[in-house]
């Protein structure tokens, strides 16, 4: 059967897009092929991350598009083009409106560095979201993979892991821990969880 076609959306330096290509190469996701790559940001490392791996990869930038609307058109036209059926969010920092993110229900999911329901939302994303942990003072924290709704961090869970908290933790080494120890796992696992699921309905 053929695979599911996945497109990974990026802003950054794409660790996890990383991992979710080794995955690939490993066989960790056998049931999905990683077809595209969309970036909202023309500097984002993980672009390169792509061309090495001869991903084929987009950018799309809000700024030069003039609206969310436009912005989310333009995501949409390519991920149609290319025949899409997994969007990943591995690191976007946009946030989704509604309008499109009911068109994609649980064909969307994104990896988020906290155990949801803490530390989430409109507001906690990257470093920001292990700054707010420490400040806390919890002891564990972790990552979490999700379905994306119009909620933002709001959809339903697929996977989380633990990830424990130690004296001398910055935000920095909290976020390398997490990455590596939950965030690399999960995406793939889930991503194959989720494409497994779409092939099974095909
Ligand atoms: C990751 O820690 C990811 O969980 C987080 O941004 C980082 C991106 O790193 N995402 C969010 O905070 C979304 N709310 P990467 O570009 O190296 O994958």
């Amino acid at each position: 059967m053929d695979k599911t076609k996945i497109a990974v959306l990026v802003s950054g330096g794409g660790t996890n897009l990383q991992a979710l290509i080794n995955s690939q190469n490993s066989g960790v996701i056998s049931s999905g092929e990683i077809v595209l790559v969309i970036s909202n940001n023309a500097n984002a490392y993980a672009l390169e991350r792509a061309k090495k791996a001869g991903i084929k990869a987009e950018t799309v930038i809000k700024k030069q598009l003039g609206s969310q609307q436009a912005f989310e058109q333009k995501i949409i036209d390519i991920l149609t083009e290319n025949g899409i059926e997994l969007i990943v969010l591995a690191g976007f920092m946009s946030i989704l409106s509604e309008d499109f993110t009911k068109r994609y229900p649980e064909r969307i999911i994104n990896v988020h560095p906290s155990l949801i329901p803490s530390f989430c939302g409109k507001g906690f994303y990257g470093l920001k979201v292990h700054e707010e942990a420490l400040k806390k003072g919890v002891k564990v924290t972790g990552a979490t993979v999700h379905f994306v709704n119009e909620i933002p961090d709001g959809g339903r869970i697929i996977m989380q892991k633990a990830v424990t908290i130690r004296e001398n933790d910055t935000a920095e080494s909290l976020q390398k821990r997490v990455m590596e120890k939950a965030e690399w796992k999960i995406l793939p696992q889930s991503t194959e969880k989720i494409c497994r699921q779409i092939q099974k309905c095909k």
